[in-house]
């Protein structure tokens, strides 16, 4: 199978590389071969490297930039995921593709589910929503994966960005009032690789059992200042030189941003597990595993 993936200097995309590798055959189609921005040249460039399936993480992902760069991010998100879908519905191809728990408001307690009312707050959440509704307009085979709070030992991302501030700093305040689980790059790449496997002869029809859309995210759930403090905590165990002493918890209002984010990013896994049989590990044991490469890196060298 000649697998497509978007994306592949990204968190999902490069983990995609190393989750399908072996597995299928890969075509990366990086921003220079697939310019998401260039609606027109899309149908094109998908015709010279034919797929049989393609996968989109390529997105628009600055959240806060998204709210002055309203055209770029529609036209990346929510345009060209329609101009994929409708090359991939000509030909029966199907189509994996990327979106967010940003979809959602963030009002109430309980794990959103896939068929819940959508409301998003930002630009960016609005455009990844007006993507997924090119792609099911298109009704092609597609399945949309929404997941949330992506991370990985390389890139920029909130575990890089608390790891660097916790070599810097004695203090840090973190939102505790926003409640999700953080899902490792390398666990969305693992399931999607494990579900395409599983499932490789008759793709469309489960998609289509999962009405083309399912939630994808490590299991539990956490607060950012519960996994900033997860981070510090796993570093220093692993001897990591590390200035923080406190970290602090604070409110959203106590730290403000251009874009509003969702207070429940809560995702219900459930269909995940009915329809594809794929369960995620807690985000606490995904999270051991980033660790453990980061540690690595911050390592005094010896000698
Ligand atoms: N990050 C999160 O917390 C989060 C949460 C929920 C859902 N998601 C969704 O998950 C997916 C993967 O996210 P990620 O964290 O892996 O993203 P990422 O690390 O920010 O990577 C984004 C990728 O998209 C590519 N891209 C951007 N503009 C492009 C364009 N015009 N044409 C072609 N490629 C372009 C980038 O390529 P360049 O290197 O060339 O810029 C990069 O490879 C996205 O669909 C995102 O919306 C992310």
């Amino acid at each position: 199978m000649r697998v497509l993936v978007t994306g592949v200097t990204g968190q999902v995309g490069g983990a995609l590389l190393t989750a399908l590798d072996g597995k299928a055959d890969v075509v990366p189609a990086p921003r220079a071969v697939l310019d998401l921005a260039q609606g027109q040249m899309i149908a094109s460039a998908l015709d010279r490297m034919a797929p049989d399936l393609i996968i989109n993480p390529a997105a628009y992902t600055a959240v806060d930039r998204a709210e002055d760069e309203r055209d770029l991010a529609y036209r990346i998100n929510g345009e060209a995921p329609g101009h994929i879908a409708s090359w991939a519905a000509r030909r029966n191809v199907p189509l994996i593709h990327l979106s967010t728990d940003y979809v959602y408001d963030g009002a109430g307690e309980r794990a959103w589910r896939e068929d819940d009312i959508t409301g998003p707050l930002g630009v960016y959440g609005a455009s990844k929503l007006a993507g997924e509704d090119a792609i099911r307009a298109a009704k092609g085979p597609h399945l949309i994966i929404r997941t949330s709070w992506v991370y990985a030992a390389k890139g920029t991302n909130f575990l890089r960005t608390i790891a660097r501030l916790a070599a810097e700093r004695p203090e840090l305040r973190i939102v505790a009032d926003q409640v999700g689980a953080p899902t490792s790059a390398q666990v969305i790449a693992d399931s999607i690789a494990t579900l395409v496997a599983k499932h490789a002869s008759d793709l469309p029809r489960r998609f289509a059992a999962a009405d083309g859309l399912v939630h994808l995210a490590a299991a539990g759930e956490t607060s950012w200042h519960g996994f900033a403090t997860a981070i510090v905590d796993g570093l220093r165990a692993r001897g990591a030189p590390l200035k923080a002493q406190s970290i602090v918890p604070i409110r959203t209002e106590d730290y403000p941003t251009k874009a509003k984010r969702p207070a429940n990013s809560r995702l219900d896994l459930t269909r995940l597990q009915r329809v594809f049989g794929v369960t995620t590990p807690h985000w606490s044991q995904a999270l051991a595993a980033e660790l453990d490469v980061l540690a690595r890196e911050l390592a005094p060298q010896a000698g």
